[in-house]
């Protein structure tokens, strides 16, 4: 799988996936990107806060049901994710906080163009409530991953990585809070290189191509 194949210069729209609160989705909107442009917000869940964000910041943005399952798409719901993005012309899949399984039709369509955002140190505490994992383990460093979508839960190989210092006092809440600020930077940074086609990924590897 090689991703970047855009040229250099051309730009990217980007849509953002999303299911609750969308602080990465506003941090992708201000942050330094490149050639990425952020041009659709789509959630799953009607009454995400997400939903209200986005349309103040004048992204367009839209709720789409997801089918009958809780955690994976209804395949023929996934497809009409697929057709909406691909009538607005996205190229790059942002998930940020989307809480279902990427599987069939947009797995095939956009494979190698979906990121997602993870709050640990892959592949430590992949799945749900990673923070609180990371501290019940006990680890003393811990982070977030932005990493390419494949099949697995928060497997696909890994574009780049923030490291947080867990302090003896930390909570839940407080390491959430510290991982957040560096999910912000972390995501905006790799959709830039993603769309400033420098990544080349070699299996697991992923290196920065020199143009
Ligand atoms: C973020 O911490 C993100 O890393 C996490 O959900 C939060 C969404 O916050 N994603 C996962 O745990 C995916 N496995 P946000 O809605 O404020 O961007």
């Amino acid at each position: 799988m090689i991703s970047g194949k855009q040229e250099k210069g051309s730009t990217i729209k980007v849509a953002v996936l999303a299911s609750g609160r969308g602080s990465n989705f506003e941090a992708l909107c201000r942050g330094k990107t490149g050639n990425g442009r952020i041009a659709l917000l789509i959630s799953d869940n009607e009454k995400a806060e997400i939903l209200q964000k986005a349309s103040a910041s004048g992204v367009e943005a839209l709720y789409m049901s997801p089918g009958k399952y809780r955690t994976k798409f209804e395949e023929s719901e996934e497809m009409e994710w697929v057709r909406l993005m691909r009538s607005r012309g996205i190229e790059l899949v942002c998930l940020a906080g989307l809480m279902r399984i990427i599987k069939g039709p947009m797995l095939e369509e956009y494979n190698g163009r979906i990121l997602n955002i993870h709050p640990s140190l892959l592949p430590s505490f992949p799945g749900l409530n990673a923070q609180k994992q990371a501290l019940d383990y006990g680890v003393r460093i811990t982070g977030c991953t932005v990493h390419y979508v494949n099949a697995g839960v928060d497997t696909g190989p890994i574009i780049l990585q923030k490291t947080v210092h867990v302090a003896d006092d930390d909570t839940v809440e407080t390491l959430s809070g510290r991982i957040l600020q560096q999910e912000h930077l972390a995501y905006s940074e790799a959709v830039k290189l993603h769309c400033g086609g420098v990544l080349a990924v070699d299996g697991r590897r992923i290196f920065k191509r020199k143009i």
